[in-house]
């Protein structure tokens, strides 16, 4: 904007370790502190909020779904985008994620559709859990969330911070900062910029009819 003012946008930032002392956890809060420090409102959660029990159709039909669901639910109403740091474990996303990402789906509207996403992670590896993204890009798309291309990989974590939380290395931090800065533009001309077609199918050649239940069309779908 001319002026360097945004418009209001609002993060759900959390981290998907359950650990203590967790890198993502601690990079989230980097990620938190820096979206406000670029102008943006933070809901700051840990994925002890969102823990579910193991995914069942038969307890989703009896009992419906846990509290920890709902929990992310709710925030992802309640704001325009999210950010995620993520450990990569086996190449691939936790399963306590992957698991609440599943809960999560059963909702209708299902709320991750349609609202922007950054992927990051922390490894103590080179390499930095970027594998473990890819994996993690591939529900959250299926599920019509709009994945930032970038996605900041955090390598040799357990080394990486500096006593005051941020990167000690200037130039990853800056980097760190602007991929946050871009993000936040991006969903601040999503939000009060609308001229996307927001379209949800989850099988290509699905056709949304009565019978098509996990099919919903955007306010801007041109159908
Ligand atoms: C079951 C398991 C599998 C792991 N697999 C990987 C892996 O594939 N790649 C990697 O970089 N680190 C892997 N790690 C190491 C994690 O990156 C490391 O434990 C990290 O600290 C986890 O994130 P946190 O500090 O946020 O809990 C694995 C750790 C565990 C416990």
């Amino acid at each position: 904007m001319d002026d360097g003012k945004r418009c209001s946008v609002r993060f759900l930032v959390f981290g998907a370790s359950m650990r203590a002392g967790s890198m993502n956890d601690k990079l989230a809060s980097l990620a938190a502190v820096t979206v406000e420090e670029k102008g943006g409102a933070v809901e700051r959660a840990t994925m002890s909020d969102f823990e579910c029990p193991p995914y069942d159709q038969d307890v989703e039909v009896t009992k419906g779904l846990p509290a920890g669901a709902q929990a992310l639910h709710d925030k992802l109403q309640s704001v325009d985008g999210f950010i995620i740091a993520s450990p990569e474990y086996n190449a691939s996303m936790p399963g306590v994620l992957k698991n609440t990402i599943d809960w999560v789906s059963r909702f209708r509207p299902q709320p991750f559709n349609g609202k922007q996403a950054l992927l990051m992670s922390a490894s103590p590896s080179m390499s930095g859990g970027k594998v473990g993204l890819w994996a993690l890009r591939v529900p959250l798309e299926h599920l019509g969330a709009r994945i930032y291309p970038d996605m900041f990989a955090l390598a040799q974590a357990h080394q990486a911070f500096d006593s005051s939380g941020r990167i000690a290395d200037p130039k990853l931090q800056k980097w760190f900062e602007s991929t946050i800065d871009c993000f936040i533009d991006l969903v601040e001309a999503s939000k009060h910029y609308p001229g996307l077609k927001k379209q949800w199918v989850e099988f290509l050649g699905e056709r949304p009819d009565a019978e098509t239940t996990r099919v919903e069309l955007g306010e801007t779908a041109a159908v």
